[in-house]
């Protein structure tokens, strides 16, 4: 079989579910994925969801609208399954006619995935261990991705590698997608090949010319290797620290610094637990749009994953799909090859 057809053959799972020409997820980055990126990837092919983030139920209907007016083809949206109007994000979802919600940030309840399902939609979410991928299964989930602690942004314990194991044979029921330090068709067609019905990625898309990142931040992203994508450090267990991983900067020493001052404040009785365990908390909010948005990559958050190494000039959306096809079609024929 060529290339081509491999491909076709083990996408066929994720590109159905998916509605795309590709068995490709643009993950949703937060004040990253909005209409422009989006649309961008949904007209290269694959499927991207827009970051609802803290957006209001009125501010995510007019995104979707916009995204509406470039691309045709089928997109989602991922919502925080935190946020305080959750439920009017998910009406708006639903008025929409969105195809696919994410939730991300937790574990969503069956009633979450219940009330989507009944308004037509297909709802995916995180397994970080297999126990939950049971769960979710269980509580009517569509498709499940598995993100390791490759990834750019929030980060959970284990790595890719592991959670495909652990999980991709154990859990038939519903699509899987990889996600988590994905950057080369190798990569895409491995996960392929032992099951995953597709992959998720972020980080190689964060720099493209569609990204709506300040040009500061797509130039570290260029700069950076693998190594230089680092999570944050914590103190102190007493003080857990929400793991994130992002580009090494002035930032990572000032937050390691602000927490032994903070810690210190709190040995000597000058703050409870709770205020303390506040201004730890604090120190990187807003920190993602003051990189994104003003292009202050020294004190904000760039966020990215390991790959981010493998990211080394700027791509159009469209190119770095094609590219992404290209290596898997070859790595299967490669493969094919091997084992005749
Ligand atoms: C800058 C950045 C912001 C992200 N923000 C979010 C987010 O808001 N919600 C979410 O579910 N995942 C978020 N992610 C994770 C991505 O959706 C995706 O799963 C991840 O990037 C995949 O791993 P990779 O970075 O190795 O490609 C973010 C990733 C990056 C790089």
């Amino acid at each position: 079989m060529s290339g081509q057809e491999l491909l076709k053959k083990l996408s066929e799972k994720g590109c159905s579910f998916l509605g795309t020409r590709y068995p490709l997820i643009g993950g949703a980055m937060a004040s990253i994925s909005n209409h422009q990126l989006i649309s961008s990837m949904a007209n290269a092919g694959i499927f991207g969801f827009l970051a609802a983030g803290f957006l209001s139920p009125e501010g995510l209907r007019e995104e979707i609208r916009k995204t509406k007016e470039k691309t045709a083809k089928p997109f989602g949206v991922n919502l925080i399954i935190l946020h305080p109007e959750l439920k009017g994000l998910m009406d708006v979802c639903i008025e929409e006619k969105i195809s696919h919600v994410i939730l991300a940030s937790g574990v969503p309840s069956p009633e979450m995935i219940s009330k989507l399902k009944e308004g037509g939609i297909k709802v995916l979410s995180f397994a970080p261990a297999l126990a939950i991928a049971k769960r979710l299964v269980k509580s009517g989930i569509d498709a499940l991705v598995i993100e390791g602690s490759e990834s750019g942004g929030h980060i959970g314990p284990v790595s890719s590698l592991v959670l495909m194991q652990e999980i991709l044979p154990y859990v038939k029921e519903v699509p899987i997608f990889v996600a988590g330090g994905i950057g080369s068709g190798m990569m895409i067609a491995m996960s392929l090949v032992l099951g995953a019905a597709g992959c998720q990625m972020g980080t190689v898309f964060v720099g493209s010319t569609e990204s709506p990142v300040h040009e500061n931040f797509k130039k570290a992203i260029y700069r950076a290797s693998s190594r230089h994508a680092v999570q944050t450090t914590q103190m102190s267990p007493v003080f857990p620290v929400i793991p994130v991983r992002s580009l090494e900067n002035k930032a990572h020493e000032k937050f390691s610094l602000h927490q032994k001052q903070v810690i210190e404040r709190y040995e000597k009785g000058e703050l409870s637990l709770e205020e303390a365990r506040i201004q730890i908390e604090q120190f990187w909010a807003g920190s993602l749009r003051k990189a994104v948005c003003e292009g202050d990559v020294d004190n904000g958050s760039v966020m990215a994953g390991q790959i981010v190494g493998l990211v080394k000039k700027e791509e159009t959306i469209g190119q770095t799909v094609e590219r992404l096809v290209d290596e898997t079609k070859k790595t299967l024929e490669n493969m094919q090859r091997m084992l005749k």
